[in-house]
């Protein structure tokens, strides 16, 4: 969803540039916050190469501004952007990409870098950044260095920083710039103690208004959501040392809709015990109320988080403080060790050479250490927790396929997740942030609510109930579906034509995770669904979901070819979507008599009239 946004004279980031002498603008288009946390961190490095940068959303901007640019001497536009979903831009770059792709804007004398933010599981990796890198020098503007691309789905964290030890030198030698200074490590925040500030302006986990949670209003959205009661709270496996869980949220009174196949979006807050474990390894009192303060005045974003607040409410509410820290993290961290072994093997992790990238990605990565676990493990390292919560990301909202029908349940929204737990190297154990709040939210409890909204997706049902239905979807895959096979049952039984409804459902063992088998039966038994099931552990040898549709090879012809079927997938974007679309171009061109270049036509074909859909993550 685009929101136009007027744009006032304080969006003029050519008028910013000029009034504080900064020649390097640094864009972002950032759905979860990586995107802007890359932008941010080359915007403060231009310092370093007397080029002083600012980081600018394209969403608070007038991107014709781009063309007047070329005015401010020496001056650079980097482009930090992400890809998201099936090959689209993120919501804050959407405008800024229909104006370059409809427009023709002379953008003569602009002198850019982009980098790119994607993941090669899906199948538009980096479309955007590629897209916007070769548009941009269609248009005119001069390329500075080659177009970076980052692929979340190896380490991104190391194409980054790969990427930018040669982007500066590139710029340095295009600009004339005589060799850079030494690397200042520079707060980007400074911090406000306010013992004596009234308690109710305090904030305590409200996304943007203050007291947006103890009075809630509608409209709901990322920036307001609703707190939503939890009604139901169920295990969904049978057996074996995993847990799913069906949930259902009350969303009565709030006037939020939703269509089958949508998102729900849920804020979750951290582990109490672990964030009374980081203030003590910081040896922080997490009472102390403070604000952190932009030192950029001309920035748009005053505080990282919503301030004033506790460091308890920072740590439970804002930041993520188990994600795995990236590389500029340990290199401040290093200036906080009293032992120089400990601060020396801190530096050469955060570095580019090949050893210390080696063992970043054994020590850090691989050991899934996050920031309690390092400071845990390097002792004499006792950064102050201010400096903890600038440089740890925002906490982000967690998405989960909506396994209801609103026609069903107008005022309810299912869920189906499974929690996230798992030893780590160092004996440890991870547990997800979002998915262990939900565990412990069981109806008639304390508090049960938790604070939601609706993101509407792409992921839709055909409009006419005859045409007929593939959704191949294992495991959490079958979440939407079960909102999708509620919905053809509630329209049969209303008396409609419903078309054949077919599902390739897959897990590991009949007896232990076979979600929603008795339901899924009953549907089977009244004959609106047609399911093949591929229990993959049951036997020797696997079987998954993508053996199955090769042996249905003239059935799934017949539906999709032949009766223009609509055919979808959901869940693992790593393996298994990718194995059932090699499969389906396969029976194109076995069963449809297709050349593999007119398969993959074809399916594009499909996927532009909404026949073929994907809801996948990794
Ligand atoms: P986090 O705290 O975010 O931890 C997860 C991270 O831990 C992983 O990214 C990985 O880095 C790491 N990790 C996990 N396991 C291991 C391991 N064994 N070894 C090492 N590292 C590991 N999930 C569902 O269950 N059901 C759904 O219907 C669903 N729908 C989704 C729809 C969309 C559009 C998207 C984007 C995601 C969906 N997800 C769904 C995933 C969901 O959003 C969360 O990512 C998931 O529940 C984990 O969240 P968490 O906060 O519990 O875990
Ligand atoms: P496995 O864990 O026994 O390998 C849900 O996760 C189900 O999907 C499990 O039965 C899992 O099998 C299976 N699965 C794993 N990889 C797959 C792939 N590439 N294609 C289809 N199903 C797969």
């Amino acid at each position: 969803t685009t929101v136009s946004t007027t744009i006032s004279s304080d969006n003029s980031f050519i008028k910013k540039l000029k009034a504080s002498g900064r020649s390097l603008v640094v864009f972002y288009g950032s759905q979860t916050g990586t995107g802007e946390e890359f932008a941010g961190r080359l915007a403060k490095e231009g310092l370093r190469y007397r080029m002083k940068g600012m980081v600018a959303d394209p969403e608070e901007c007038d991107m014709e501004e781009l063309l007047q640019l070329k005015d401010i001497p020496n001056s650079l536009a980097v482009f930090c952007l992400a890809t998201y979903g099936e090959g689209d831009p993120t919501d804050n770059a959407m405008e800024f990409f229909e104006w370059l792709s409809n427009g023709d804007a002379d953008l003569n004398g602009l002198n850019y870098a982009v980098f790119g933010l994607g993941n090669k599981t899906y199948e538009h990796y980096n479309k955007m950044a590629i897209y916007v890198d070769q548009r941009l020098e269609e248009l005119g503007a001069t390329r500075v260095f080659e177009l970076g691309l980052g692929d979340d789905d190896a380490n991104i964290e190391d194409d980054f920083i790969t990427w930018k030890d040669r982007f500066w030198p590139a710029v340095c030698d295009f600009f004339g710039i005589e060799g850079g200074g030494e690397e200042v490590l520079m707060r980007q925040y400074r911090l406000l103690e306010q013992p004596n500030v009234q308690p109710d302006r305090i904030y305590t986990g409200e996304i943007a208004r203050l007291h947006s949670l103890q009075n809630q209003r509608p409209p709901f959205d990322a920036k307001n959501p609703f707190l939503a009661p939890i009604i139901v709270n169920r295990e969904l496996h049978k057996g074996g040392d995993r847990s799913c869980m069906h949930i259902e949220l009350d969303i009565n009174g709030s006037k939020m809709r939703y269509d089958a196949g949508d998102h729900v979006a849920m804020y979750p807050i951290n582990d109490t015990e672990l964030v009374e474990k980081l203030g003590k390894l910081c040896n922080a009192d997490l009472d102390t109320v403070f604000s952190l303060i932009n030192t950029d005045t001309d920035s748009s974003k005053k505080h990282p988080f919503p301030c004033p607040t506790t460091y308890r409410t920072a740590l439970k509410h804002y930041l993520e403080i188990t994600a795995i820290p990236r590389t500029h993290i340990l290199k401040e961290l290093a200036e906080y060790c009293t032992d120089e072994a400990d601060k020396e093997f801190l530096r050469s992790m955060s570095s580019i050479s090949p050893e210390g990238k080696e063992k970043y990605q054994s020590w850090i990565q691989d050991a899934c250490r996050n920031i309690v676990h390092i400071l845990e493990d390097i002792k004499s390292c006792k950064p102050p927790i201010d400096h903890i919560c600038e440089l740890l990301p925002r906490l982000q909202p967690r998405y989960y396929s909506i396994s209801s029908s609103s026609k069903l349940h107008p005022n309810h929204v299912h869920v189906t997740a499974v929690l996230v737990q798992y030893k780590t190297p160092t004996g440890r154990i991870n547990n997800g942030v979002a998915t262990t709040y939900l565990k412990k939210k069981q109806p008639g409890g304390e508090d049960v609510r938790v604070p939601v909204f609706i993101r509407k997706s792409q992921f839709r049902l055909p409009t006419k109930p005859e045409i007929p239905i593939i959704m191949v979807g294992p495991g959490t895959g079958l979440a939407p579906f079960r909102g999708f096979i509620q919905e053809r049952q509630y329209l049969r039984d209303e008396g409609k034509n419903v078309g054949d409804t077919i599902l390739y459902f897959g897990c590991r063992k009949r007896s232990e995770d076979y979600i929603y088998e008795e339901e899924l039966e009953e549907f089977i038994k009244k004959g609106t669904l047609t399911m093949k099931a591929a229990f993959s552990r049951d036997q020797n040898e696997k079987v998954y979901v993508s053996h199955l549709i090769e042996k249905d090879a003239d059935l799934i012809w017949n539906v999709i070819g032949e009766s223009k079927g609509h055919f979808y997938i959901c869940g693992d974007a790593k393996n298994m979507a990718v194995d059932v679309r090699n499969i389906l171009i396969k029976i194109l061109v076995t069963k449809g008599g297709m050349s593999e270049a007119d398969a993959v036509q074809y399916l594009k074909k499909m996927e532009a009239q909404k026949r073929y859909s994907a809801d996948v993550w990794s």
